[in-house]
């Protein structure tokens, strides 16, 4: 293994976006090579792909095209760009990943998490993240937050409350059951408080040098160029 990976998922409007900024400008401010992406998206392909799936023209989609186009972009996205990143030695923050697809597909969406599992698999071939951040907030915080960000909603974003208290649910069964790589935060805290504790698990991580991987530690007071 090469690189770090992390991820930052929870229910839309969660905060996630702003904690991967913060992570994003802190890590490269002490000299790490840090990419950014998103799922779904991340590479041209995956990003047209994103565009299909949360048009709101869509709305006949049914949840099995959706999974599938949501497995697809994955696919592309884990070897165009996550992939070669980390063989780099680059630490990844990836907002959303595979949870996402076990929480609004299988508990949102009710398709079975053993099916999700398989499909899964195809999609990142068993590229697993080292650690992944759930923002948990509840499900009336978030529809308030939606509602001020003043923005088209997307096919996604237009669930009702029913679906997003299901999604919500679903993200914390996950962390409970794997509470070594999935850490559930009370996304109600500062941003500032949150970042802390973000970057508290990530550091310990990211200075654990995996064997033979070129890794690359900052140089003491020198800033790199961190573009891909
Ligand atoms: P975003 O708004 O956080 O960029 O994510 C796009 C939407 O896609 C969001 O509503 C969550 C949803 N989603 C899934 O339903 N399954 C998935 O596997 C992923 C990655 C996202």
């Amino acid at each position: 293994m090469a690189g770090r990976f992390f991820v930052f998922d929870g229910i839309d409007g969660c905060g996630k976006s702003t904690q991967i900024a913060m992570a994003a400008r802190r890590l490269t401010g002490e000299g790490y090579d840090v990419v950014s992406t998103r799922e779904p998206g991340g590479t041209p392909i995956a990003e047209k792909i994103r565009s299909i799936i949360l048009s709101p023209d869509n709305q006949e989609m049914v949840p099995e095209c959706e999974l599938l186009l949501y497995g697809a972009a994955r696919g592309q996205h884990v070897r165009e760009k996550i992939a070669p990143a980390l063989a780099r030695g680059t630490i990844v923050l990836c907002d959303r990943f595979d949870l996402a697809t076990f929480a609004y597909q299988g508990y949102g969406r009710s398709i079975p998490l053993e099916l999700l599992k398989r499909i899964s698999a195809i999609a990142t071939g068993g590229r697993t993240p080292d650690l992944t951040f759930i923002f948990d907030i509840p499900v009336a915080t978030a529809f308030r937050r939606l509602s001020a960000m003043n923005k088209t909603h997307d096919r996604l974003e237009r669930e009702d409350v029913s679906f997003f208290t299901r999604v919500a649910d679903g993200f914390r069964t996950l962390a409970a059951e794997d509470p070594a790589h999935i850490v559930l935060l009370d996304a109600e805290q500062s941003a500032e408080e949150l970042g802390e504790t973000v970057y508290s698990r990530m550091i310990p991580l990211i200075k654990t040098e995996p064997q033979g991987s070129g890794f690359r530690r900052p140089k003491p007071n020198s800033l790199q160029s961190n573009s891909l």
